[in-house]
């Protein structure tokens, strides 16, 4: 009815699809999540349910991620930023897997489960099963009073707000920003993280939702790259270390959201397979923000140019070199490599968005997808 539809558009704030309001929001929701948290001028980071269950987290053996989907790809991220500041080997699980291969869970065993909707039946049944095992789970869940919230020992809510488009966004950068928080917070309770860099860190992450405006403030350049590669019947996207799973969740978007069958690969891994796909027909996206795999991603470009492949960057606002190689760049703002998926990740959200649109395709309910999958 006239009615619902007047509804629909109030909520959606003035923009035309829920996904794209979502992405706007991002400013918001991240600066939400931190406020309250992150107090740089203090140097200290607060979360009840990691000071009440420091020892726990800081003294595991490991730690085990256990998601689906877009939450999986945050907990890469998270391995990564645990391994290096607090020392402790991370496994990052897809919950379906773990569940039905009987894993080896040992008392004390600590288990991030990371969800958005906290409703997820392979993530549920999954820690289910560890909890009763006599692992301790710690729940990073955007939906509050969800099942997984309730399943959990502690944990820490994204504060992202309802989640309306089936593609998470604003979800994902949520889960970012509590999975660092946590990092930087054990790893200072550790010891594994000089106090300089941790307070570099935490300025860096204060800085984020400026950063993510500035991104926000003319997608123009973005919107004429989707038009420009929509019909494009692969694209391959690459990334290096913090980046990679940004590249996987690139892929995962685009996928999800323009139909576009779209592979995220380890940027130095594309020589043992997927550089066989490239021609001057198939797009290939670069992650490829200044951190410390910079120099290698410039000869990567380089193999895929060398191959006449096109090649989209994402890169960093200063960067005077791929700009040079690229056919075309979607720019950042620099960073702290630790952080820089909160940024880079941004674009191509943009990106899947506007190649949907372009393609006339109803980017809030992709067909075949849902919100919440509630069934194993
Ligand atoms: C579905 C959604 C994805 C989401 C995944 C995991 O596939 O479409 O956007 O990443 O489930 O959901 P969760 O709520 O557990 O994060």
């Amino acid at each position: 009815t006239k009615l619902d539809m007047e509804l629909a558009a109030i909520e959606k704030g003035g923009y035309e699809h829920f996904m794209l309001k979502e992405i706007y929001e991002q400013p918001d929701t991240i600066f939400d999540c931190l406020r309250g948290r992150l107090l740089p001028q203090t140097g200290q980071i607060i979360m009840s349910g990691v000071d009440n269950h420091i020892d726990a987290l800081k003294n595991a053996q490991r730690i085990l991620i256990v998601a689906c989907g877009t939450s999986w790809h945050a907990g890469l991220i998270a391995e990564y930023q645990i391994e290096e500041l607090c020392r402790i080997p991370v496994e990052v699980e897809y919950a379906s897997e773990f569940r039905y291969r009987n894993p080896v869970i040992n008392k004390g065993d600590v288990i991030i489960a990371i969800s958005q909707s906290g409703e997820t039946a392979d993530t549920l049944v999954a820690l289910e099963s560890a909890k009763e095992k006599g692992a301790f789970i710690f729940g990073v869940v955007n939906a509050v009073g969800s099942s997984i919230a309730r399943l959990s020992h502690a944990g820490a809510y994204t504060h992202a707000g309802p989640e309306i488009g089936v593609a998470s966004t604003k979800a994902f950068t949520g889960q970012l920003a509590v999975l660092i928080m946590m990092a930087l917070k054990i790893g200072y309770a550790k010891g594994t993280i000089e106090e300089s860099r941790y307070l570099s860190l935490m300025k860096e992450l204060e800085a984020v939702p400026e950063k993510v405006k500035e991104i926000l403030a003319d997608t123009s350049n973005i919107q004429r790259i989707a038009k420009k590669y929509k019909d494009a019947s692969d694209f391959l996207f690459l990334g290096r270390g913090y980046n990679f799973p940004v590249a996987l969740e690139g892929a995962l978007k685009l996928k999800e959201i323009s139909y576009i069958h779209a592979e995220g690969y380890p940027a130095a891994e594309m020589k043992h397979g997927p550089i066989a796909l490239v021609d001057d027909k198939l797009p290939v996206v670069f992650v490829a923000t200044k951190d410390s795999y910079y120099e290698k991603i410039v000869s990567n470009v380089q193999e895929i140019k060398a191959r006449k492949g096109m090649v989209i960057a994402v890169a960093t606002t200063n960067d005077n070199i791929i700009p040079g190689m690229a056919d075309d760049v979607m720019f950042v703002p620099d960073t702290d490599e630790v952080i820089a998926p909160l940024l880079s990740t941004i674009p191509l959200q943009l990106l899947s968005y506007y190649v949907g649109l372009a393609k006339g395709l109803d980017v809030d309910k992709p067909r075949n997808l849902a919100k919440s999958v509630t069934v194993e």
